[in-house]
C-alpha cells in the first residue's frame, strides 16, 4: 500500500514529536494503539455480556489498596532474591508497563553502606542496574577516594524499581506503593548505615525534602544512622557543589572509622 504521507510530512511529524519530548522508540516493533484501544473496548463489551442482566443482583467493586498489598508482598519476603520476584511480580504501579528491566540492586549485599538513589534513568533501565550512567559512574568517583566501591564494599538501590517516563519526578503515589518494598530492602540488606542520595530519596525516607539544608548532617532512617548527600546528577548540573560532597564523604568516612 503506498504511504499517505510524503517525506516532508513524516519528517515534519516527526520533529514535532521530537520537540514534545519523545527522544527515543519503546518496542522494536510499531504498535497499532488504535487496535490495542478497540480490543480493549471488544473485551469490556464481551464482559459486559456475560454480567447478569438488569435485576437485583449488585456488581460488586474491589477496590485495591496498592500500599496495602505492597506491605503484604514485602513482608512476605524473607531473602533478597524473594523480595526481587516479589517486586517483580507486583502489578499495581504503572511505571512498571514502560519500563524495560526491574532495578533492584548493585553492589554487595550485606555491606556496611547501604546507598538509596532514586529512580532509574535510561542506561539503568537498559541494564537492570542502579547507577551505571553518568550520575553513577560521578558516585563510584565519589566513594573511591574513601575506600568503598560497589564491588567490595557497598550496596546500592534506589526508592523506585522501574524507570519514570522521560525521567520526571516520581509522584507521591508511586513513592508510597513502593516504600514497603524499599523498608523491607533494608531490612534484609541489614547495613550499619545508610547514604540518601538526593531529595527524591530523602522525601521517601525522611518525609521531607530540602537537601541543601540536609545534606551532610547525620540523622535516622528506617532505625538505621544515615547521612544525606546531594544527587551525583545535581554535581554534574551544579560542579560547585562538589566541595560540599567531599565534605559529605568525608563525613561517611569518619563515621565507619568510628565505627559507631
Ligand atoms: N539516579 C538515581 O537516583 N538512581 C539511578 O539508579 C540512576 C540515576
Amino acid at each position: 500500500m503506498e504511504s499517505a504521507l510524503d517525506w516532508h510530512t513524516a519528517r515534519a511529524l516527526l520533529e514535532w514529536q521530537f520537540e514534545m519530548g519523545v527522544d527515543e522508540a519503546i518496542l522494536d516493533q510499531p504498535m497499532d494503539r488504535f487496535a490495542v484501544e478497540q480490543a480493549a473496548r471488544e473485551a469490556a463489551e464481551a464482559r459486559k455480556s456475560t454480567l447478569p442482566a438488569a435485576g437485583p443482583t449488585r456488581v460488586q467493586r474491589v477496590e485495591i489498596d496498592p500500599v496495602g498489598e505492597a506491605e503484604a508482598a514485602a513482608r512476605a519476603a524473607t531473602s533478597l532474591d524473594a523480595l526481587r520476584a516479589a517486586m517483580d511480580g507486583f502489578e499495581h504501579c504503572h511505571l512498571k508497563r514502560g519500563a524495560r528491566n526491574l532495578v533492584f540492586s548493585d553492589g554487595v549485599p550485606g555491606a556496611k553502606v547501604m546507598l538509596v538513589g532514586e529512580a532509574p534513568g535510561r542506561d539503568e533501565d537498559l541494564q537492570g542496574k542502579p547507577f551505571v550512567g553518568k550520575a553513577g559512574q560521578l558516585l563510584d568517583r565519589m566513594l573511591a577516594p574513601i575506600g568503598l566501591s560497589r564491588a567490595e564494599s557497598v550496596y546500592i538501590t534506589n526508592v523506585l524499581p522501574w524507570r519514570p517516563p522521560q525521567n520526571r519526578d516520581p509522584k507521591p503515589e508511586e513513592i508510597a506503593m513502593m516504600l514497603p518494598f524499599l523498608l523491607r530492602h533494608i531490612a534484609l540488606a541489614k547495613p550499619d548505615l545508610l547514604v540518601i542520595v538526593g531529595n527524591i530519596s530523602c522525601q521517601a525516607l525522611l518525609g521531607k525534602r530540602g537537601i541543601t539544608r540536609l545534606r551532610g548532617i547525620w540523622t535516622s532512617a528506617a532505625g538505621k544512622p544515615a547521612l544525606p548527600i546531594f544527587h551525583p546528577a545535581y554535581l554534574l548540573r551544579n560542579p560547585a557543589a562538589k566541595r560540599e560532597a567531599w565534605a559529605d564523604m568525608l563525613a561517611l568516612r569518619a563515621k565507619l572509622e568510628s565505627g559507631q
